[in-house]
């Protein structure tokens, strides 16, 4: 197949990370004899630097053309004044707005040679197989009225969180549809004793969950979750949460698989193509070091394989040689204090495992 892929590296440790996993994509167009196609964009900080605005009118047209979006990171210190106009993070969220990928999966699930990595207990850690997903386009980070002003002589900031009933039905559905095809336990979390937009949410997530009778269906709070993520990560099959919610609880869960640098991530809407974006940011200091773990975007490639392009054998092989290579004892600098591999060393450990012929899939 030929198959077009808009790359936006973006900032900090994005471009490092982006360039591995687009060495370990143009491995699997070698070996499948696939043809990827690669247009390189500007996002974020670097395109403010060069353009003065976060997203483009041409990257955002080129993405919305290409069957996929890799993306590496947005942001970083020099862009971080609280009175600026433009930020970085606008581009990554004007993107996946436009885009309508209103999904966000986020698994998480530790490798059993980083037990050690983490600071949890193996104990705890022992079983844990979760999917979180993220409401993308709506809630708190998109409602309007957005505004700053003034009164009385005290300056006032507000923000809105709105959820419609159709946008919660839909990422709830997926989120059943996806627990059909593993454990069957879908968790919802909002904030209903307090929030209103959460009780809406809670009532929808029911009804969809009783359409649903093979999946079960339960309800917590997110303070409640975020400290069950870390006493019992275990109970959980498939999250299904708003939208700053789950960016918050991904964070606590990439806790639990040794380093933020291994975790990767999908966007999705209704049609086939998504952004792919590992969920670490954009890690301004160590940027340009060349230390960066590119697991996290080399497991987004195999996302984009899986649901871009259809890929799954090729998607799978990627995810074994990343096993693989995490049992061999690779590990980057985040992973480990002694002799850690460089970005570059690690992706081509990667790759080599691709390209070995006794390349068997672990069961892990
Ligand atoms: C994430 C990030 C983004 C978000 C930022 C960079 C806008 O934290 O993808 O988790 O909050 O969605
Ligand atoms: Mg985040």
């Amino acid at each position: 197949m030929k198959a077009r892929i808009a790359s936006l590296p973006g900032d900090g440790i994005g471009p490092e990370v982006t360039a591995a996993a687009r060495a370990v994509l143009d491995a699997v167009a070698e070996l499948s004899g696939h043809e990827f196609i690669f247009e390189e964009h500007l996002i974020g900080g670097c395109s403010i630097d060069s353009y003065g605005v976060a997203l483009t009118n041409d990257t955002f047209a080129a993405c919305s053309a290409a069957d996929a979006v890799l993306l590496g990171a947005v942001g970083g210190p020099q862009w971080d004044d609280p009175g600026s106009e433009v930020r970085p993070e606008q581009g990554l969220l004007e993107l996946r707005k436009r885009l309508g990928l209103f999904a966000n999966i986020r698994p998480a699930r530790p490798h059993p040679n980083l037990l050690e990595s983490s600071p949890l207990k193996r104990e705890y850690l022992q079983g844990v197989d979760l999917v979180v997903i993220r409401e993308l386009t709506g809630g708190i980070y998109y409602g309007e009225p957005r505004l700053r002003d003034s009164r009385d002589g005290h300056s006032r900031a507000v923000d809105t969180m709105v959820y419609w009933d159709y946008e919660v039905e839909r990422i709830v559905e997926l989120a059943c549809n996806l627990a059909a095809k593993r454990r069957g336990k879908v968790t919802s979390v909002d904030k209903a004793n307090v929030l209103e937009s959460s009780r809406l949410w809670r009532q929808v997530a029911s009804k969809v969950g009783h359409e649903h009778p093979e999946i079960s269906i339960d309800h917590q709070l997110v303070d409640a979750t975020a400290m069950r993520l870390v006493t019992h990560p275990a109970a959980f099959d498939v999250i299904v949460t708003a939208n700053m919610f789950g960016d918050i609880l991904t964070d606590e869960a990439s806790v639990l698989t040794g380093s933020m640098g291994n975790l990767p991530s999908a966007s999705l809407g209704t049609g086939r193509s998504g952004i792919f974006e590992p969920v670490h940011g954009s890690a301004p200091d160590i940027a340009g070091q060349g230390i960066a773990n590119p697991v996290g975007a080399i497991l987004c490639a195999a996302m984009l394989l899986r649901h871009s392009l259809d890929l799954e054998s090729e998607a799978q092989s990627v995810e074994t040689a990343v096993d693989r290579v995490l049992a061999d004892g690779c590990r980057t600098i985040d992973l480990s204090g002694d002799d850690p591999l460089s970005t570059e060393d690690m992706t081509a450990a990667i790759i080599s495992r691709m390209k070995s012929s006794d390349q068997i899939k672990l069961e892990i």
